[in-house]
């Protein structure tokens, strides 16, 4: 359990003017120093002084506040790339996007603090200039079990983690503060998180095509069935946005 305890931004409880906000993991409490009165947890919604504790953890970054949202382009029998790594047009969407797919992909953007990736993806991607002018402008992590000898073109920051999934999760969250951690593949890295129970939500976009044969997302989980609720369909016609909760019950520690 994490608890970080500093002098609330406003009076809180009772108006005396010794309050404090009392962060818990994710929770917020207000107490006051003068009478000893307790209120919370409290939510954004519940008062203005919970309103208030709560932006302030966010912009300390006292905690990570965000989601771990494994977020992937999909054909619709299942397949990430084809056989020799071909994308089989699944990222059409988010170079060329049109209607809602528009606010998709500023969202996606807007809300990521840290992305996750396997090496194979960061090689294929830095092999074709994609890092260049990504609009992702945050930390990225590469698992791998090596350290290229050269970074990426273009002026994203890469860092290497070679000891473990949980050590590039942890990196990722401190970076992120309130925004979300994202696992952008590929289908190795998004099937550990997946058997390890890490994840909080899955966001898939899926691309009307049949690509037949090349590398599956949803293999190998260890932990299946995993149950998931839906909690948003954005359909375009290019591409459906699905939105996946990952149910906590369902869920492991690793
Ligand atoms: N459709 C989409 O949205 C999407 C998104 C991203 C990628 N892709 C595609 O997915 C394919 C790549 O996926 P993939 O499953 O083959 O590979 P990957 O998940 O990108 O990378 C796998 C590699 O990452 C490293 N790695 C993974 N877990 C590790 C761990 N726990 N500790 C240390 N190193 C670890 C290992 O590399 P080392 O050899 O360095 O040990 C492993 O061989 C490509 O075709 C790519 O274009 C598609």
């Amino acid at each position: 359990m994490r608890v970080r305890e500093v002098k609330a931004e406003r009076r809180g409880v009772c108006g005396a003017a010794r309050c404090y906000v009392k962060a818990v993991d994710q929770e917020v409490t207000l107490s006051c120093g003068s009478c000893g009165t307790q209120r919370g947890p409290e939510t954004a919604q519940n008062s203005a002084a919970g309103a208030s504790a709560i932006r302030q953890v966010k912009r300390e970054k006292w905690f990570f506040m965000g989601k771990v949202i494994l977020d992937m382009s999909m054909s619709l029998d299942g397949f990430i790339a084809g056989p020799n790594d071909e994308d089989g047009g699944l990222h059409d969407y988010f170079f060329s996007p049109s209607g809602d797919t528009v606010q998709v992909v500023e969202e996606g953007i807007k809300t990521t603090g840290a992305i996750i990736m396997g090496r194979r993806s960061y090689d294929l991607g830095d092999q074709f200039d994609g890092f260049v002018n990504t609009p992702y402008k945050v930390p990225h992590f590469v698992l791998s079990h090596h350290v290229p000898a050269k970074p990426a073109k273009g002026a994203t920051a890469f860092t290497f983690v070679t000891d473990g999934l949980q050590s590039a999760l942890t990196q990722a969250k401190a970076e992120a503060g309130d925004k979300d951690v994202v696992v952008g593949g590929g289908a190795t890295l998004a099937q550990q998180v997946l058997s390890a129970g890490l994840l909080d939500e899955i966001q898939i976009h899926l691309v009307p095509v049949l690509l037949g044969e090349g590398i599956r997302l949803f293999d190998h989980l260890a932990n299946a069935p995993i149950e998931l609720q839906t909690t948003r369909v954005i359909a375009s016609p290019g591409v459906t946005h699905l939105t996946f909760q990952v149910r906590k019950e369902a869920k492991e520690p690793v």
